[in-house]
């Protein structure tokens, strides 16, 4: 049983906060990713977690246990970043077996579990090579396998696919999702490819400027961004926003549309819609066609509504040209609305 619990954890760099008030329950054998742009925090938070670094205030609790005193070794936790970190001069065996022999295990249960996770990142045929003629790919797996080989309660992780080619992060996201998915472990997955995320996460705490702006499935923050953040941060190309503005009877006119908004809400809005929750049809929003990217399953047309840049992924069989206009519209039960003052959604009461 590892649920991780982090509580009010604030970092401060000298007079830099890194983070500001992180409040965060990951469950037991949950995988949860840590998602952001470079620079929000997310490698801080996850040190802090495993005890490379100390958190100015806050506390961190793993299984029950309350662990912001104590030394990385003590947490349960294993973690594998972004640099690899495997010892060249090792074979793939000894480096698998690094931890196991600190740790003072039976020679015999060292080479079981060596073994048997090297079977499951599919190295097993490497084991007696020098892990410094390896491949970015090979390593990485050797990292993956060294830290299940501890059979940790919990795995952090630090971009551990960063450094792959296109191809090969594509190959281990699926490996990786499939290993763990079968452990019982507790992961926190670090990364600021929101496709990465999407694909791996239980659910997703998305970060920005050192604050958690929302955790919850993957689903759920794409359909329903808390924040205006989440939206523009998560899917591409980003949710399409415009203002919209309201004489107070409960209708908002959005470029030339006049659309039900949620009740009682301010005279000033944003109304927001992914790009492909909208069909070409009359009545919709004018749209003025600038660029259009046939992209094969859709064409993604980039054009201009009320002065603003607007995006729609549409169908590939409609015939459109760049000076064009289109009419679009949008499905009503993905328009979503945010507060242009606080950046939050402003839920429609049903
Ligand atoms: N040891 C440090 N000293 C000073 N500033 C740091 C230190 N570590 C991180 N920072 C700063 O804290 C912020 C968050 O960094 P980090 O957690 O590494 O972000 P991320 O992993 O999301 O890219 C950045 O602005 C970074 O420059
Ligand atoms: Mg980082």
């Amino acid at each position: 049983m590892a649920e991780i619990v982090v509580k009010n954890v604030a970092k401060s760099f000298g007079a830099f906060q890194a983070l500001h008030s992180i409040d965060l329950t990951i469950a037991d054998q949950e995988f949860m990713v840590l998602l952001g742009a470079s620079g929000c925090g997310k490698t801080t938070l996850l040190r802090i977690i495993a005890g490379l670094e100390s958190p100015s205030q806050g506390e961190v609790w793993i299984g029950g246990r309350r662990v912001d005193q104590l030394p990385p070794r003590q947490r349960g936790i294993s973690m594998v970043f972004q640099n690899y970190a495997v010892f060249p001069h090792l074979t793939v065996f000894e480096n698998i077996a690094f931890g196991l022999r600190m740790k003072k295990l039976p020679q015999a249960e060292v080479r079981d579990r060596v073994e048997r996770t090297a079977e499951l990142m599919h190295i097993e045929q490497l084991l007696q090579r020098y892990s410094g003629q390896l491949s970015g790919g090979q390593r990485q797996r050797v990292a993956v396998a060294r830290a299940l080989a501890m059979e940790p309660d919990v795995i952090l992780m630090d971009e551990p696919l960063s450094n792959l080619d296109a191809l090969l992060r594509l190959e281990m996201r699926a490996e990786l999702k499939g290993v763990l998915a079968g452990s019982k472990t507790t992961t926190i997955y670090v990364t600021h490819d929101q496709v990465e995320a999407m694909s791996l996460a239980d659910r997703i705490s998305v970060m920005n400027g050192g604050r958690i702006v929302q955790a919850a499935s993957p689903v759920e923050v794409y359909r329903n961004p808390a924040a205006r953040f989440v939206g523009s941060f998560i899917g591409n190309p980003p949710m399409n926003f415009i203002a919209a503005t309201s004489d107070g009877d409960g209708r908002y006119r959005v470029a030339g549309l006049d659309l039900d908004g949620p009740a009682a809400a301010g005279p000033r809005l944003e109304f927001a819609i992914r790009p492909e929750d909208m069909t070409v049809a009359p009545g919709g929003l004018r749209a003025a066609v600038r660029v259009v990217e046939p992209l094969g399953a859709h064409t993604l047309v980039t054009c201009e509504v009320d002065g603003a840049v607007f995006r729609a992924v549409l169908d590939s069989d409609l015939r459109i040209a760049p000076g064009d206009e289109l009419s679009l519209v949008p499905k009503p039960d993905r328009i979503r609305w945010f507060d242009p003052e606080t950046s939050s959604a402003v839920p429609v009461a049903s």
